[in-house]
């Protein structure tokens, strides 16, 4: 009989927990199936003394460099943040210890670059969804051109509760965060920096390069008038990220988007995230579930530590003929179709005003329609589908809106995915 795989776990948060109740569960089947008999010899926290349902007091410490030091054969990172996490991982790999880690802030740092390629880390993106492992090993012989994917659930979950109750953003977040999603800093959800952290990290494992810039938008200025607008227009308001490899250029971006009904990620709801690959061989594969959880991560963090102790360490794709500036740079400025919104006075000839301004910068318009704001006498919206135009043309055509004596607020304008 092998002796048992000794795991040091950092962390008895959200995810450590999480992690040593699916082991309770799943110690026996796991051992079934791959041979292995894991076990948890030590549980770093800040405070041992804490009384923690489900944690066996004996093994906690503070000290998590005993544990990297000690004896332990996997290292599992769910403390967060980038120290203490970054100088206990490097220095269990120094000691050879493989380890693995749910901790994407960390991973997408500069401080943590160090540590990819070295770490598996399947938890750190969409959690239980085995998007990693998919790209890195999956379609290790395709050539992945696109990524589109729902990735983060807190902006999915306020997204559709608008869409459902017509309450607002600022309530819909707040539920969130009763619920436990929402990340401690609303900004990192809310302002889609979150998203562009696991977007840069899949383009990587993707495409192989280094993810310069992402462009990110954030959710921030959506209403519940946006979301009614998408339904109305047969459409479902998304937040998305987008990856593609236009050979000289690396396309990243994050932004909310109009996504037609037929669309595979329109009914990715609430909490859920998705992954949409497209692959020359493969085709079209579609990547859904849980993207947050303790539960959801723990599963695809013991499916690390089984592959670590199968002496499967972290990998890095190596393409046949790696680009020579590793680092690319801007995207290029994209083309897209739009839904735009002005907040207006409800005075004659606004939408003409507005169309005016729209054609002198070349950006037509497939459907336009002025509505009253119920709660705001005098005033309403101008909303406006607009043709496929550049990014840039539409940015100038909005600088010159902005400055007509007709708006009330910021415009606000929405890509409509293809
Ligand atoms: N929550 C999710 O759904 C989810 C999903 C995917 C990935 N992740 C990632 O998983 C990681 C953990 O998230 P979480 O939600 O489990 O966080 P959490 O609930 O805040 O738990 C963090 C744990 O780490 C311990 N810890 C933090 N700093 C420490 C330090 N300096 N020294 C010793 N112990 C320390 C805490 O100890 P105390 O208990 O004593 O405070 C706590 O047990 C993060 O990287 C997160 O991004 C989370």
């Amino acid at each position: 009989v092998s002796r048992p795989v000794r795991i040091g776990l950092l962390g008895a948060g959200t995810v450590g927990r999480g992690f040593l109740e699916l082991l309770g569960r799943n110690a026996c089947s796991i051992e079934e199936r791959t041979g292995l008999a894991l076990e948890v010899v030590k549980v770093l926290v800040r405070d041992p003394r804490r009384e923690r349902p489900g944690v066996a007091r004996s093994l906690l410490t503070a000290d998590g460099e005993s544990i990297v030091h000690g004896a332990c054969d996997v290292v599992v990172e769910a403390l967060g943040g980038i120290e203490p996490a970054r100088s206990l991982l490097a220095q269990a790999l120094e000691h050879g210890k493989p380890v693995v880690t749910a901790n994407k802030a960390l991973l997408a740092s500069e401080a943590g670059s160090a540590l990819r390629g070295h770490a598996r880390h399947e938890a750190s993106i969409a959690a239980a969804i085995p998007i990693v492992r998919a790209l890195e090993e999956g379609l290790v012989g395709d050539q992945v051109s696109e990524l589109t994917g729902i990735l983060n659930g807190t902006c999915n979950f306020v997204l559709t509760l608008m869409a459902e109750t017509g309450a607002t953003l600022e309530a819909t977040l707040a539920e969130a965060r009763a619920r436990g999603f929402a990340e401690a800093d609303p900004s990192l959800d809310v302002d889609g920096h979150d998203a562009a952290q696991k977007l840069a990290l899949l383009a990587e494992l993707a495409f192989g390069v280094r993810a310069g810039r992402v462009r990110v938008e954030g959710i921030r200025g959506i209403e519940p008038e946006d979301v009614k607008a998408a339904r109305a227009l047969g459409y479902v308001l998304k937040p998305v990220a987008f990856a593609r490899d236009g050979g000289e250029s690396l396309e990243l971006r994050v932004h909310p988007a109009f996504v037609p009904l037929s669309h595979p990620l329109a009914s990715v709801r609430f909490e859920d995230n998705a992954v949409l690959v497209r692959a020359a061989g493969a085709g079209e594969l579609l990547f859904r579930g849980k993207g947050a959880g303790a539960l959801p991560t723990a599963s695809a963090l013991l499916a690390d530590v089984v592959a670590v102790a199968r002496g499967e360490p972290a990998r890095r794709i190596e393409r046949p003929a790696p680009p020579k500036e590793p680092v690319r740079g801007a995207p290029p400025a994209g083309r897209s179709r739009y839904y735009l919104r002005f907040p207006v006075y409800d005075v004659p000839g606004v939408i003409g005003r507005i169309a005016t301004a729209l054609g002198r910068r070349e950006v037509s318009i497939s459907h336009a329609e002025a509505t009253l704001a119920p709660e705001k006498p005098g005033q309403g919206h101008v909303k406006v589908l607009a043709h496929e135009t550049s990014d840039e043309a539409l940015r100038e055509a909005l600088e010159d809106i902005e400055r007509l004596p007709v708006l009330t607020g910021r415009s606000v304008a929405v890509r409509i995915l293809a």
